[in-house]
């Protein structure tokens, strides 16, 4: 099965209510959230008020990318905020593991996520701690760029480690992402596609929403 995921960060700021039913009516089946801090990345974006406001108001899997440094100051924040998934970057926590298991404490789902620089090496380890690996199809901070398809090449490394071991792993890859070239991700073996300016950025997202599913599922995994 493949996950559309559109990112609030392309969403009129001004608008957030009716913009995430908007997404939510074409079809989406998550609602990515990117929380930026300024010195994991060098954007800032909005936090848990944010999210804790849209919470009542939309049924959607809330996935919570967390691009701040050492996340686990904030987990419980994010949880009661309303998350269903959080993902912390392998690169801003000093001890994963506690990360990973504080996330799961509160009985949410738990990823990872490595930029275009960190070798998937460094997350094999972890995999068969997380429920999703998220793989950056981007340099984090900000949306709206193109997709680097070199990142692909992971995808489908920890696609095969997956599977190799009987993991029940969800891989999601983000930025960049849209109909014309979600079936580069879905072959390396993604199935959780993050889209921000694809989506909320066009005037017909179920359009946009339907072909990327459509051509996702023309398009599976390739070994
Ligand atoms: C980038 C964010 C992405 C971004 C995706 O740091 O993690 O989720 O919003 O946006 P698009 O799809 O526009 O590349
Ligand atoms: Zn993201």
């Amino acid at each position: 099965m493949i996950y559309i995921a559109p990112s609030l960060l392309a969403a009129d700021f001004a608008n957030l209510q009716t913009d995430v039913k908007r997404i939510a009516d074409a079809g989406a089946n998550y609602l990515h959230l990117d929380v930026m801090d300024g010195a994991f990345v060098p954007n800032i974006s909005f936090g848990a008020p944010v999210i804790a406001a849209l919470r009542p108001h939309s049924k959607l899997i809330f996935d919570i990318h967390l691009m701040i440094n050492e996340p686990i100051r904030y987990i419980d924040d994010f949880v009661k905020a309303g998350a269903d998934i959080i993902t912390v970057h392998l690169e801003s926590c000093n001890d994963l593991d506690a990360v990973i298991q504080q996330i799961h404490k509160k009985e949410v789902r738990a990823a990872v996520a490595i930029s275009p620089a960190t070798p998937v090496e460094k997350l094999i380890p972890y995999l068969s701690k997380i429920d999703m690996a998220l793989v950056m199809t981007v340099v984090p901070g900000f949306g709206g760029q193109a997709l680097i398809p070199e990142t692909l090449e992971k995808v489908r490394t920890i696609k095969r480690y997956a599977l190799s071991k009987g993991l029940k792993l969800d891989i999601q890859v983000d930025g960049g992402l849209k109909p014309e070239n979600v079936h580069l991700a879905t072959e390396a073996g993604a199935n959780v596609i993050v889209a921000g300016s694809a989506v909320f950025g066009s005037k017909k997202p179920r359009k946009v929403i339907e072909s990327m599913r459509e051509t996702a599922d023309a398009h599976p995994y390739q070994a």
